[in-house]
């Protein structure tokens, strides 16, 4: 088995997140900050009951602002240069939860610069990448009001007198240390983490105000802020707070996580319900028995059956879920039926997202940032 490495840029080897926790600085949420979340927001996500966002930085904080009657911003985004899968979207869909529960504003990221560096592709494919990307971010139904788009080289004329100052502040050691660069990267990507830091004050330095900023993100992303988080203070912002999410694993084993490239390994958000299926049933891990006999004697495994853990996303009712697993373990339900209420699912939530998508054409120029 590789050894585990876990930065923006790689991901492998089994993640360990209780190593995470240590290694990376960051804490668990605990039950006493998830009672506080319920209190606020009058319901618990089920991301967070079930341990998919599992760990923070100054979650606290952000409460503490919030119950004195402080607003607070979100800021996450999307590295386009690929197409949108489950992954993005359960992340975003707890994103858009937050927005909704603490009505607060939204700052979304494209990072158009760091994919063009560090992806083997053109500027104009990531420009489509980007463009393509939108429709997805806006079909999540983020409210439009409270959404702004940043695209990095759009917006490069407000974000590059502050990603300077970020820059400035940063060593080509750190760099190397957090994304286990060398002498041969090239040498936009090592200015990048300043890029990616802007957004947790450029919206305060925009309005005029001094919100606290709230990053939900992929753990992956991590390494990033804890290079900046510091970097940020000094240049006299506020540290943000961040979630941080576990991977969703790809549909051919619970390790790892999806990718918009090998196209079987993922669900799609533009993928039609046919290939859903398709891809369910042939690609899905299975922790079921080699013959049904056996199954029915022995039962399936849970842990490593994707189905199951992928219901864990889609199925928010906690006894309808707690009874699937009970039934998968004790041999009464077969892979193949677990598989089927999985499609079931996944599918009406990309119906649902379609529509919306076919009509986000028009609003792109809402959401993009204009001052
Ligand atoms: N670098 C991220 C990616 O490749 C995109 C991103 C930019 C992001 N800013 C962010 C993700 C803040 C989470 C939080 O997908």
């Amino acid at each position: 088995m590789a050894e585990m490495k876990v930065n923006p840029y790689d991901v492998e080897g089994e993640v360990d997140y209780d190593r995470l926790i240590t290694e990376f600085g960051i804490k668990k949420i605990d039950e006493k900050l998830l009672k506080r979340i319920e209190k606020i927001a009058g319901e618990i996500h089920p991301y967070l009951k079930r341990g998919i966002f599992f760990a923070h930085r100054d979650l606290e904080k952000i409460l503490d602002a919030y119950e004195k009657g402080e607003k607070f911003f979100l800021y996450t985004g999307d590295g386009p240069s690929g197409p949108i899968h489950l992954g993005h979207y359960s992340i975003w869909s707890f994103v858009k939860w937050l927005q909704d529960k603490f009505n607060v504003e939204l700052w979304f990221q494209f990072t158009d610069d760091e994919k063009f560096l560090y992806k083997n592709m053109t500027y104009d494919e990531i420009q489509n990448w980007t463009h393509e990307n939108m429709l997805d971010v806006i079909a999540m139904g983020f409210d439009v009001k409270k959404t702004r788009f940043l695209v990095d080289t759009k917006h490069a004329g407000l974000m590059y007198p502050e990603a300077i100052k970020v820059a400035k502040k940063i060593t080509f050691n750190s760099i190397k240390a957090a994304f286990g660069f060398d002498g041969s990267n090239n040498i936009g990507s090592i200015f990048y983490t300043a890029m990616q830091t802007v957004p947790i004050f450029l919206p305060n330095i925009l309005n005029n105000k001094n919100e606290r900023c709230l990053i939900p993100l992929a753990v992956d992303q991590e390494p990033h802020f804890r290079l900046s988080r510091d970097v940020v203070e000094k240049l006299g912002h506020m540290k943000p707070s961040i979630m941080h999410a576990k991977f969703m694993s790809p549909l051919t084993g619970v390790q790892g996580k999806q990718s918009s490239s090998g196209s079987g390994k993922s669900i799609l958000m533009t993928d039609d319900a046919k290939t859903v299926k398709k891809k369910i049933n042939k690609h899905a891990f299975s922790g079921g028995k080699e013959t049904t006999e056996e199954h029915r004697k022995l039962g399936g495994n849970i842990e490593v059956d994707v189905a199951c853990q992928w219901l864990k996303y889609f199925e928010h009712d906690d006894d309808k879920l707690a009874e699937i697993y009970d039934k998968y373990s004790k041999g009464e339900l077969l892979s193949g039926e677990v598989k089927k209420l999985l499609i079931e699912k996944i599918n009406i939530i990309l119906e649902d997202h379609q529509k919306r998508r076919e009509d986000a054409e028009k609003l792109i120029s809402k959401f993009i940032y204009k001052n």
